[in-house]
């Protein structure tokens, strides 16, 4: 199986053509990263980029930037504002307090073997490893909407919170233990799958390493796997700021006040 001799290691300039490959196997629609955005990328945060290949082989990506907690304000949030157009030229900040986690794939025949587990387990352990990151989120996908494209975003994304129906994209984040903080319409437009919106999501800083034997009911600390919603203290427009969205701003991480 690809699980057998992964290496997952940082992305290099030789690689951007076959990530850019990847990419298009790997994204629906006109979502895939290009070649030139792969190499801006990688010109503004190597240490971000990180593969998973087997014998040679690309079998997944992550992508990570470092941004600065102001950059949450700038109204309307989009994937193109938050990422310098998928570049990262104009976004990442070598100081930033968040850790952004902006894209997963793993190829299509490779699915299900844990690769996009283990990059994003990467990613997460070593954001919260940097100094000066005070969070590590993304915008994801609610991949199933257009299955239900009359029920509204908030509804959509509550009623997978509380489990009476189950998105495959978000469920990879929060059955890892990742907790949903606020849902964007008109995120990103051209995510057809996901009718333009995206779900910010967090991860809590894992647990440090413990005893092998004893229980791990999570591989997280102990926040919640599910948030509890305080009431909305913002809305502008489309865009609906919950509570621990703004701890993050104040540099908390959510729900610490
Ligand atoms: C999302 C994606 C990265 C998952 O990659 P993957 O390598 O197949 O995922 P993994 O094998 O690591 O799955 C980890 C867990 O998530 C579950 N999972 C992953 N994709 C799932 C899906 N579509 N539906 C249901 N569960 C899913 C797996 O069953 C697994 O559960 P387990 O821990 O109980 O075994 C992959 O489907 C992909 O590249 N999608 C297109 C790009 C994308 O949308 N990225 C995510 C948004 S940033």
């Amino acid at each position: 199986m690809a699980g057998d001799g992964l290496i997952l290691r940082t992305a290099r300039p030789e690689d951007v053509r076959g990530l850019a490959r990847l990419e298009s196997d790997c994204w629906p629609g006109t979502l895939a990263a290009s070649e030139e955005q792969i190499a801006a990328r990688l010109a503004a945060y190597p240490d971000g980029q990180w593969v998973a290949e087997t014998s040679n082989r690309l079998l997944g990506y992550s992508s990570a930037q470092r941004i600065d907690a102001t950059r949450l304000n700038t109204l309307p949030l989009t994937y193109g504002s938050i990422t310098d157009l998928d570049r990262f030229t104009a976004t990442h900040e070598s100081e930033g307090a968040i850790y952004q986690l902006v894209g997963v794939s793993s190829h299509p025949s490779a699915r299900g073997q844990r690769i996009g587990r283990q990059l994003v387990d990467l990613q997460v352990t070593r954001g919260w490893s940097l100094p000066g990151v005070h969070s590590v989120l993304g915008f994801t996908r609610p991949t199933g909407r257009h299955l239900s494209p009359g029920v509204p975003l908030d509804d959509y994304v509550s009623s997978h919170e509380d489990g009476s129906t189950t998105d495959p994209t978000l469920s990879f984040h929060t059955a890892a233990g990742a907790v949903v903080l606020s849902h964007h319409e008109n995120f990103r437009p051209n995510d057809h799958e996901s009718l333009g919106s995206g779900v910010l999501i967090s991860y809590p800083r894992p647990n440090p390493a413990s005893d092998p034997g004893a229980p791990t009911p999570s591989r997280y600390n102990d926040q919640p796997t599910r948030v509890t919603w305080t009431p909305t203290i913002r809305t502008n427009g489309n865009h609906t700021f919950p509570a621990p969205l703004d701890d993050l701003r104040r540099g908390n991480e959510p729900g610490t006040g």
